[in-house]
């Protein structure tokens, strides 16, 4: 308990509340996993249905983007990989990422009514500073999407102050409301606005507008490495796809492709 809040996660519990609350994910939890990652591909392969997720208190091998690790201590956040196979083209699999971002966008507001916005691609922040990172890996067979791996790192009740410098300026809903969380209600909250947005996004829905206007980074001059190409420029729209709009020194409207999204291990140009 931290100041009279549960912090702790169980199977058990998360399993009864998922049904209390009549939400559709199926949710395995691990007090440690080298990666939450591995083990949603491990079941994806084995045939486990989209909506699952596997969730752990602590990562040995945590990953992020461009081969970053992902630190977090034990028992304090949210960890978690989702398990979804969308109806999309791999080329417009960066949607998932979107609508996860949206996501915790909103789960955020509801548990804390702190307000998040998207870092361009794959970051939430609050106010200048990272509280969630987001990780997607797609298994692709030739055109088809077979299923996709999200993995969500919510930074809940961490005070980190003391991180270890490889990490960029970060904060956690403990840090910026001054009080712990139930990491069991941000994380059901999450699968629930998780759950709505891939619902939109199976249904066809666009959620690129909305995704532009919760954008930290639209309006103002940014530096994007794409592979070996460095751009920059004024960051002024995004499409469809996730692709940054980005008006150059030239006047030129460039397309920034989100690139980095890993397949088998290889990652794919790079932000
Ligand atoms: C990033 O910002 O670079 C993305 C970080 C993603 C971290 C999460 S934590 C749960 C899941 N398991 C991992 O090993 N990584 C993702």
């Amino acid at each position: 308990m931290a100041a009279g809040v549960d912090v702790t996660l169980d199977g058990v519990r998360i399993s009864r509340a998922l049904a209390a609350r009549n939400i559709g994910w199926r949710v395995y939890h691990h007090p440690t996993l080298a990666s939450t990652m591995d083990e949603a591909h491990r079941l994806a392969r084995a045939g486990a249905s989209e909506l699952t997720a596997v969730v752990a208190d602590e990562q040995t091998a945590g990953r992020g983007r461009l081969n970053r690790r992902w630190w977090s201590p034990a028992g304090s956040n949210l960890l978690l990989s989702l398990i979804l196979r969308p109806p999309l083209r791999p080329c417009r699999a960066h949607r998932l990422t979107m609508a996860c971002s949206l996501a915790v966008c909103d789960a955020v507001k509801r548990v804390s009514g702190l307000e998040a916005r998207v870092k361009w691609p794959n970051d939430v922040l609050i106010g200048e500073r990272k509280v969630c990172g987001i990780l997607s890996e797609l298994e692709i067979d030739g055109e088809r999407l077979e299923y996709a791996i999200v993995g969500i790192g919510l930074n809940v009740n961490a005070d980190l102050h003391d991180a270890p410098p490889f990490l960029a300026p970060a904060t956690s809903l403990l840090m910026e409301a001054g009080r712990a969380f139930s990491r069991l209600e941000v994380l059901l909250t999450l699968l629930e606005e998780v759950g709505r947005r891939y619902q939109a996004l199976r249904d066809g829905h666009q959620l690129h507008h909305e995704w532009a206007r919760r954008m930290a980074t639209l309006g103002e001059r940014v530096r994007v490495t794409e592979g070996e190409r460095v751009l920059s420029g004024v960051a002024v729209d995004v499409d469809e796809d996730g692709a940054l709009l980005l008006r150059d020194d030239a006047g030129v409207l460039r397309r920034v492709l989100v690139g980095d999204v890993t397949l088998h291990g290889r990652t794919l140009g790079g932000n």
